[in-house]
C-alpha cells in the first residue's frame, strides 16, 4: 500500500473547513496524513481543533517579521520541514507574498466561498446578493501569485433563496464548502488531478475545460 498523502494546513479562523477534513479522514474516506496545522492567529479555533486531533501546531506572529516576505518564508520553510505533499489553505486570511509562495505552486489549494472568478477577495456572499446573482458558490483552487486567481479545480452551487441574507448564505453555503474540499483532497490523494501550468487543471493526465461540480459528496465533470 502506498503511503497517505501528507497534508498541510493554513487557517485563520475558526476551522470548519479543517474540521470536514479531519472528520473525512477519521471516517475512513480521505486517506490523508495531517503533518501540521499552521495559523498566524495564536486564538485560532482551528488550532483548537488541531490540538484535539492530536496534529501538530504552528503559529506565527506576522509582527515578528520585517516584512510579509520575510514572514512567508519562514512559514513555507517550515511548511516543507514537515515534508508536506499538498498545503491547504481553509480560511487562512493573509495575502501570500508571490515569490515565497512560488515553489508551492502545483502543491497548494485554496477553498474560497464563491464561484470564481466571481468575486475575488473579501465579502463574497454580500457581493453575491447585491448583483442579484441567482446562484452563489464555493471554489478550490490551486494557489498562485494571483490573489483568487488560480486555476479552478472544483466548485459547489447553491440557489440563492428570496430569504437569505448574507450570514445566511454564508451558513448553507458552508455545508457545501465542508463536502467541497474533502472531495478536491481525496482525488489528489488518488493522484487524479494535477496542476497543468500556467492556468490550468488536468484530471487523469487531460485537461479539463471548466472545473468539476461538486454531486453529493463526489466530484463530477
Ligand atoms: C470559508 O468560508 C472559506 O471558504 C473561506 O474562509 C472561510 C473559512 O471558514 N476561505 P472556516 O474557518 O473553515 O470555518
Amino acid at each position: 500500500m502506498s503511503s497517505p498523502l501528507r497534508i498541510a494546513v493554513l487557517a485563520s479562523g475558526r476551522g470548519s473547513n479543517l474540521q470536514a477534513l479531519i472528520a473525512a479522514r477519521d471516517t475512513g474516506k480521505l486517506p490523508v496524513e495531517f503533518v501540521l496545522v499552521g495559523s498566524d492567529k495564536a486564538q485560532a479555533g482551528a488550532l483548537e481543533l488541531a490540538e484535539a486531533a492530536g496534529i501538530p501546531r504552528l503559529v506565527l506572529n506576522p509582527k515578528a517579521y520585517p516584512s510579509r516576505r520575510a514572514f512567508d518564508l519562514d512559514l513555507f520553510s517550515r511548511i516543507e520541514a514537515t515534508g508536506a505533499d499538498l498545503l491547504v489553505l481553509a480560511g487562512y486570511m493573509r495575502i501570500l507574498d508571490g515569490e515565497a509562495l512560488h515553489p508551492w505552486v502545483g502543491r497548494m489549494i485554496n477553498i474560497h466561498p464563491s464561484l470564481l472568478p466571481k468575486y475575488r477577495g473579501l465579502h463574497t456572499h454580500r457581493r453575491a446578493l447585491e448583483a442579484g446573482d441567482a446562484e452563489h458558490g464555493a471554489s478550490v483552487h490551486y494557489v498562485t501569485a494571483e490573489l483568487d486567481g488560480g486555476p479552478v479545480i472544483a466548485q459547489a452551487r447553491i440557489g440563492i433563496e428570496a430569504g437569505d441574507h448574507e450570514d445566511l448564505l454564508a451558513q448553507r453555503l458552508l455545508a457545501y464548502e465542508h463536502r467541497l474540499l474533502p472531495a478536491v483532497v481525496r482525488m489528489i490523494a488518488a493522484g487524479r488531478l494535477a496542476y497543468a501550468a500556467p492556468d490550468g487543471v488536468a484530471l487523469d493526465g487531460e485537461r479539463l475545460s471548466s472545473p468539476l461540480e461538486l454531486r453529493g459528496d463526489e466530484l463530477v465533470r
